[in-house]
C-alpha cells in the first residue's frame, strides 16, 4: 500500500502470542489484556533499549473490546479492563515518543468473540483515526472470505478517507488459502502495507519450522510480492518465550530478516533472559532486516537438513548485490554440521570479491572472492548468517 509507510518492515511489540485473550486483570492483574500491560510493554521498549534498535509499535490485538458497541455504534474498550479508554492510551504510547496499533475483525465478530467491524467500517475506521491509531492489524474471523477481495479495500478506502496515516495489516490472503481461493496478491499489495500468508505462530520449534517450510516451498508466488510498503508477515517473533531453545531463537531472528518480515515481538519484555533480548537487539540482524531494498529473500539450498536461504541486499556494485546468507541445520543429531561452499555456487560472482562477516559471531572473514570456499559450522536446529558486501572490481581479493 503506499501510504508512505512501512517502507521497511514495521518492528514493535504484539500482545498476542504471549498474552493471548487473558482477561481475568481479578486473578492475573500482571498478565491480562489491560492498559496496564500496554503501558508497561512501552516503558520496557524504551527504557530496555528496544526502541533505540528501532522498534516502535505498541500493537494491541484481540480482546481488548467490550462485547458490545455503545448505544450509537462505537466501538468501546472494556472499560474494567481499559478505564482510562484508548485515545488516553496512545496518548500515553505517543509522549514516549512510540506509536500505537490496535486490532479489529473483518467479520461480525474478532476470532475471540468481540464486536467486527462488518456494518461499521466507516465509523470504525473514523474511531481509530480519533484515537490516533498508526497502526490496524484487520483479522478475519466469522466473515466470507469471498468478500474480502472487497471487503478489505473497502476498510482501506476508510482508513485512507480520515487522513491519518495508519499502517493496514491484512490477515486476507490466509483466510483466502485456508477456503481454497487463490490470493489476489496485486490487488494485496495495492490494500494493505503487510499481510498474512499462513498459520499463526505457536511457541513451539515445530511451529516455527512450519512457517519457514511455507515460505521456502512457496517463495515463487510470495517472494515477488514483498517491497517497502508491501510485505509479507510471517507472523510474531516468539523469541524469549517458553518454547525455543537459544539456537532456535536465532534462527527465528535469522530467517525472520532474510523474509524481510516485520519484526513484532510477542514476549514478556519484564522477564525476557539476556541472551534472547540480544537476539531481538541485534543491530547487524536488524540491518538486514530493515535494507532500504526490501527485497525479501529465498532458500536457494535443500538438502539432507542443510538448508540456504539468501538475500539480496545493499550496497550494490555495477548491478551486483551485497547478500545475507543463513545456513540452516534442520538435521537433529546432536552435532554441529559442517558446510562448506562457494560464494559462486550461492550466485555471489562480482568479480571484486566480497567482505564477509558473521552477524551473531564475532568473526571477521575479510575479503574473498567468488571462488573461494566458505566453511561454516552450523549447530543443530540453529543457524550461521552471514553479511557479504560487494567490494568494487580491483579491489583486494584474497583466495585462501
Ligand atoms: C488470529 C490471528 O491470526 C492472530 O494473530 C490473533 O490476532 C488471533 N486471531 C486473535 O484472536
Amino acid at each position: 500500500l503506499e501510504n508512505g509507510l512501512a517502507r521497511t518492515p514495521p518492528m514493535g511489540w504484539l500482545a498476542w502470542e504471549r498474552f493471548r485473550c487473558n482477561t481475568d486483570c481479578k486473578n492475573d492483574p500482571d498478565n491480562c489484556i489491560s492498559d496496564r500491560l500496554f503501558r508497561t510493554m512501552t516503558d520496557l521498549l524504551i527504557s530496555e533499549g528496544y526502541a533505540a534498535v528501532g522498534y516502535e509499535y505498541i500493537n494491541v490485538d484481540d480482546c481488548w473490546l467490550e462485547k458490545e458497541r455503545s448505544y450509537n455504534g462505537h466501538l468501546q474498550p472494556d472499560l474494567r479492563r481499559f478505564p482510562y479508554g484508548m485515545r488516553d492510551l496512545s496518548n500515553y504510547v505517543h509522549s514516549k515518543g512510540l506509536k500505537f496499533g490496535i486490532y479489529e475483525d473483518f467479520g461480525n465478530y474478532t476470532c475471540a468473540g468481540y464486536p467486527g467491524i462488518i456494518g461499521s467500517l466507516e465509523t470504525d475506521a473514523y474511531t481509530f483515526a480519533s484515537w490516533d491509531v498508526d497502526y490496524v492489524k484487520l483479522d478475519g474471523c466469522y466473515s466470507h472470505p469471498s468478500e474480502m477481495d472487497k471487503g478489505y479495500p473497502e476498510f482501506g478506502f476508510h482508513l485512507n478517507r480520515t487522513g491519518r496515516p495508519m499502517i493496514y495489516s491484512c490477515s486476507w490472503p490466509v483466510y483466502q488459502i485456508y477456503s481454497g481461493i487463490q490470493p489476489n496478491y496485486s490487488s494485496i499489495i495495492e490494500s494493505c502495507n503487510l499481510w498474512r500468508n499462513f498459520d499463526d505462530i505457536q511457541d513451539s520449534w515445530s511451529s516455527l519450522e512450519s512457517i519457514i517450510d511455507y515460505y521456502g516451498n512457496n517463495q515463487d508466488t510470495i517472494v515477488p510480492n514483498a517491497g517497502p510498503g508491501h510485505w509479507n508477515d510471517p507472523d510474531m517473533l516468539i523469541v524469549g518465550n517458553f518454547g525455543l531453545s537459544y539456537e532456535q531463537s536465532k534462527t527465528q531472528m535469522a530467517i525472520w530478516a532474510i523474509l524481510a518480515a516485520p519484526l513484532l515481538m510477542s514476549v514478556d519484555l519484564r522477564t525476557i533472559r539476556p541472551e534472547y533480548k540480544a537476539i531481538l537487539q541485534n543491530r547487524k540482524i536488524i540491518t538486514v532486516d530493515q535494507d532500504p531494498l526490501g527485497i525479501q529473500g529465498k532458500r536457494i539450498y535443500k538438502h539432507k537438513g542443510i538448508e540456504i536461504w539468501a538475500r539480496p541486499i545493499t550496497p550494490i556494485f555495477q548491478n551486483y548485490f551485497s547478500y545475507a546468507i543463513a545456513f540452516l541445520n534442520r538435521r537433529t543429531d546432536g552435532t554441529p554440521s559442517d558446510v562448506a561452499v562457494t560464494l559462486a555456487e550461492m550466485g555471489l560472482l562480482a568479480p571484486g570479491g566480497y567482505r564477509i562477516e558473521d552477524l551473531y559471531e564475532d568473526v571477521d572473514y575479510g575479503i574473498l572472492s567468488p571462488q573461494t570456499k566458505i566453511k561454516v559450522k552450523v549447530n543443530p536446529s540453529g543457524v550461521v548468517i552471514l553479511r557479504a558486501d560487494v567490494q568494487p572490481s580491483y579491489g583486494r581479493v584474497s583466495t585462501t
